[in-house]
């Protein structure tokens, strides 16, 4: 574990980076290769940790995986063509964790076992075992809900789902069972998560629609291998808007980032707190419409500027649910207070990102408060922040607010266990110090 020390900014940052490939995109076209019958490319794959992990995972379950350049390129098994008796390790990724098991759970007759690093044995699998279980799957779960945990293939049911809470993940778990079930699969959504798993499995020639909350598909023999590009990761960028709307005389372009509607949550609520970022972002999608396959992109532009708090509400949550913890960052430095409410979510992440967050910011001085589902933020305006340690405690995001924190803070922040922001995004700390003039 390395530490690193992140001074505070002296000038403006100034520049362009490109944000690193969308992690969420990115598990999922490999994934959605393995499934596949045919050889499936993905240009621009992110080449971190957590993805690392899914194509160690795809190839224990007989895909071949090869790069050629940048690209990857797999060689699906098949919807039903995964291998048996596999031992898959997840690492650090929470996604790879929800989804696969969808696809496991309706190879009939095979018995996969799951598990990951300390961090993710602490993370709940009830929620994907129980709509599983309802098909038809098994799962046996440590103490009920935890990794370690086994997967026993069966017969599939399609059922309709409502989804507890507003997960992303869940939803794709489901999804995923539904194309090897016996009928029409439907997830109601609480709120409208990222739907990245929709529009992929549509450009795999699923038949999949939207209808308000309701997302349906049918059942389908077999999955179209696909040539994905993977958009910029808007949940990394977000670090580099953050600091450059932090940071005074700053201006910078974060390049190539996707603004899926679903993802851009976060934009909007800094547009609320009155930052300028500017870029053609995806428009808010019609009810009821067909699953598009496209991911829109675009370059941002971002200028530093005062901010005022803001109310994030519940229905909000999912769609800037892992850029909460910069959302309280910011409110530190806005005028008035930041509300976070419906995000008890926050606190099953790779840590619980409530008490971190709160724990952390205070340590650096700032005035925040826990509540059972998310945090106020008493924000100190142009009075800032004074600085101090943070201990990102194996949280690449946790690590990468840190950093942030520093540049914007009187005395600087040291970030205990920085080499954690390798999980999401290798060149994090390069591209912080180009923007500084430093690289
Ligand atoms: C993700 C969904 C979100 C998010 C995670 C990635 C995904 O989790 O926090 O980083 O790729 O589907 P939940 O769906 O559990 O909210």
């Amino acid at each position: 574990m390395s530490d690193a020390f992140f001074a505070p900014a002296t000038a403006g940052l100034q520049g362009s980076v490109t944000a690193p490939a969308d992690k969420s995109i990115s598990h999922r076209a490999a994934l959605f290769g393995a499934m596949s019958s045919g050889t499936a490319r993905i240009v621009n794959y992110l080449h971190a940790q957590d993805t690392t992990s899914t194509l160690d995972a795809i190839r224990v379950l007989g895909a071949r995986v090869r790069l050629e350049g940048d690209d990857v390129v797999v060689e699906g098994v098949g919807l039903r063509g995964a291998g048996d008796g596999a031992m898959i390790d997840v690492g650090n990724a929470g996604t790879l964790m929800r989804l696969l098991p969808g696809w496991l759970a309706a190879q009939e007759g095979s018995t996969f076992q799951l598990d990951g690093d300390a961090s993710i044995r602490r993370r709940p699998v009830d929620r994907i075992a129980q709509p599983l279980r309802r098909m038809g799957g098994v799962i046996e779960a440590t103490d009920g809900r935890y990794p370690p945990f086994l997967v026993r293939g069966r017969a599939l049911r399609a059922i309709s789902y409502v989804l507890p809470v507003a997960s992303a993940q869940v939803k794709s778990c489901v999804l995923i069972a539904g194309m090897c079930a016996d009928a029409t699969t439907t997830v109601t959504e609480p709120a409208p998560s990222r739907d990245h798993t929709e529009r992929m499995l549509a450009g795999a020639g699923v038949r999949i629609a939207r209808d308000g909350l309701d997302v349906s598909l049918q059942p389908v023999d077999s999955l179209h291998a696909q040539h994905i590009v993977v958009p910029g990761d808007l949940s990394s960028a977000a670090f580099m808007i953050a600091a450059a709307v932090l940071v005074a005389g700053s201006r910078v372009t974060v390049r190539d980032v996707g603004v899926n509607w679903t993802r851009t949550g976060f934009l909007r609520i800094l547009e609320r707190m009155g930052a300028a970022v500017q870029g053609e972002l995806e428009a808010v999608p019609g009810t009821g419409a067909a699953v598009a396959s496209a991911e829109p992109i675009c370059d941002l532009a971002v200028a530093a500027g005062p901010l005022r708090g803001t109310a994030v509400a519940a229905e909000e949550v999912p769609l800037a649910i892992d850029e909460l913890p910069l959302v309280a960052l910011l409110g530190c430095f806005a005028e008035g207070e930041t509300v976070v409410r419906g995000a008890q979510e926050l606190r099953v992440k790779e840590s619980d990102r409530i008490a971190g967050v709160v724990d952390g910011l205070r340590g650096l001085g700032a005035e925040i408060e826990a509540t059972d589902d998310g945090f106020v933020v008493s924000g100190a305006g142009c009075r800032g922040l004074r600085g101090g340690t943070i201990d990102a405690a194996g949280d690449h995001r946790m690590a990468m607010l840190g950093a942030v924190a520093g540049l914007a803070s009187h005395e600087g922040v040291q970030v205990v266990g920085i080499d954690a922001a390798a999980v999401s995004y290798p060149g994090f700390q390069q591209d912080l110090a180009r923007l500084r003039g430093r690289a």
